[in-house]
This record gives structure tokens, sequence and C-alpha cells, in this order.
């Protein structure tokens, strides 16, 4: 193998550059030519692919976002859209691919090998979190400790007026960052998609601390069976019948998703990237490069999707026990 590409895809996650970085370096360091796909799939039927060089990935490590853009494509869901994106890649000679991104990056990647037989490595790039075969997604630590900054400066204010908050988190799937932002932050309650939500039970539970406590978080992630943050305050809110209490609703949205990536989520990005590559160059075609107990492990892109992630059960004991 001479030549390989790079690419970012679907929702961007800190750290996404960091691994870019340690792809194209790792590569050059390996004696390979380079390319850089922008806009994902829709750059990669675009023909929007350039050669990267070690300086192209100067100054990014520190740095959110992407420098090579990212995007969700229609057209690569079609035949016609992968052809046009395989006959680019072959024009340019490139005969392996690094996909960074999450389960979606990974169903067409799934694909695309399946149709052409290009390999493909992929590097778990997602703030969800929600990506079997790896015990942590690059931006998931970042995302985690931005809404932890933005649960405690809420804190502050619930406390000092006595209301109780809903906070919604990301997480349309999958309630990793609710949980850790939850224990982090101290938070009352989390409501997470995996598991039912008894607003019953969370309505007694507020009536009984508000006997020792005056203010509460309640930290939802956005994809809870029971509705958006604010759908669930209003029920409990009608629920409690107070008309002294105030309830309000916080939405983090996209803030998760920006900054500069923490040093572990830098680290995890580098040690991915530089993995990815070096399993396109041991023969690996259709799998995610992720790190599982301190070990680099390779996963098929099957099992990344196909398989459940649940979340950690001693993280949900925490947050009942610690928020007596
Ligand atoms: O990156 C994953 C995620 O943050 C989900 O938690 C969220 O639902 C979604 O992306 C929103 O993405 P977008 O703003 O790109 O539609």
């Amino acid at each position: 193998m001479k030549k390989i590409a790079v690419f970012t895809s679907g929702g961007d996650s800190p750290g996404m550059n960091a691994c870019v970085r340690a792809v194209v370096r790792t590569a050059i360091f390996k004696g390979l030519e380079v390319y850089g796909i922008y806009r994902g799939y829709e750059g990669m039927i675009e023909n929007d692919i350039k050669r990267m060089y070690t300086y192209s990935v100067s100054n990014i490590v520190q740095r959110g976002g992407t420098i090579l853009k990212s995007a969700r494509s229609t057209e690569f869901r079609t035949p016609e859209g992968r052809k046009k994106a395989y006959e680019n890649l072959k024009a340019h000679g490139i005969e392996g691919l690094v996909a960074i991104g999450g389960d979606g990056t990974f169903t067409g990647a799934k694909i695309f090998h399946e149709e052409f037989g290009i390999p493909v490595v992929g590097c778990p790039g997602t703030i969800d979190n929600d990506i079997y075969g790896t015990d942590y997604t690059i931006g998931f630590d970042t995302a985690v400790n931005t809404a932890l900054d933005a649960i405690d400066k809420i804190r502050d204010t619930a406390a000092a007026h006595d209301r109780i908050f809903f906070i919604e988190v990301m997480g349309r799937d999958a309630g990793f960052i609710a949980v850790e932002s939850g224990i982090g932050s101290g938070a009352e309650f989390v409501m997470v998609p995996e598991t039912a939500t008894d607003l019953d039970a969370v309505v007694k539970s507020l009536k009984n601390l508000r006997k020792t406590k005056t203010s509460s978080i309640i930290v939802v992630a956005e994809g809870d069976d029971e509705g958006s943050a604010e759908v669930i305050m209003n029920k409990v809110k009608e629920k409690i019948k107070d008309k002294k209490k105030e309830f309000k609703v916080t939405t983090l949205g996209h803030i998760q998703r920006g900054g500069n990536p923490t040093a572990r989520d830098r680290v995890l990005a580098s040690r991915c990237g530089m993995a990815a590559v070096e399993g396109l160059l041991e023969g690996k075609f259709a799998c995610m490069a992720g790190i599982m107990n301190q070990e680099v492990v390779y996963t098929p892109f099957g099992d990344c999707i196909g398989k459940e992630k649940p979340l950690i059960q001693d993280h949900l004991k925490l947050i009942e026990y610690l928020s007596i």
C-alpha cells in the first residue's frame, strides 16, 4: 500500500484534529503518501481531495472541530454516489482509507468496503461514546467536561434561588454524557434512553429531597423516552403541584461539540490514528481501531455498529446512592 486518505464524517468531536494529525504523520513516517478528503463522503463524491504533508497538520492537535470539515452525505447512501466516490479514489491511486466518525460513518464504510473491496480502518470520533469496541470515543471526555462546567455554574444559581433545574445534554441514543456529567456534578437524577424513566418515582423523591435540599439538578439525555428536558420538566411540575417551587430548563446543545480537546481525548485520538494506519499496513480492512483496557483493539465495523454498548452499571448505582 502506497497511498492512503483520511476523512472526518458525521457530527464533529473535539480530538478529531489530533486524530487526523496522527494519521497523516504516521503515514508519512511509514513512507506512505497521504491525502485529506474534505467534508467526509460528500467530498469523496465531489473529488474534494488534497495531498497532505507533515506541515498540513501543524498546530492543530489542540483545536476543536476538524480541519477536514465534516458532513452527513445523503448521496453516499445511493449506489451511484458510492460509485462516483470510488472512481475519484481510484483516479488518485488511493488504496486505503481512515474514516474518523461514529456509527453512520462506519455503516457507510462497511458498505463501501463490501462493494469495492477498498480497505477502510475507522477511528471512533463522536462525543456520544456509543460505539462498541472502544472504552471511550474521541471527544467524549471533552464533551463531559464542557457539560460539567456548565452544570456547576447552573448549580450556583439553582442553590441561590432554591430552584429545580432540568438540564438537557446531548445523546440521541445513549446516556453516557448524561451519566458522567451527572455523577461529576452531583446531580439528583439522571434520565437516559437506556432505562425507562419512572416520573412518579422522580416526583416522590423530589418531594422527599425537599426536606433536606432546597435545589435540585436533573440531567436529561436528549434521547430520553419521556421526551426533551422541557417536556419532562412540565410533566414533573404538573405532578408536584407546588406553586411556590420554581422549575427551570437549560439545553446545553452544541457547546458540547466544541472546544479544545482534553489531554485524554488528544492521547486517545493520537493512539487511534496511529493504530488505524498500522492496521491498514497490516492488512486490516473493515474494522475500527479502538482502545479497550489500555490496549489497541481492532473491531469489525459490523460489531461496532451492531453490538450494544451498555452503560456502566456502577455509574447508575452511584447516582442513586449519592443523591440522597
Ligand atoms: O455527535 C452526536 C450528536 O451530538 C448527538 O448526540 C446529537 O443528537 C447529534 O449529534 C446532533 O447533531 P447535528 O447537530 O449534526 O444534527
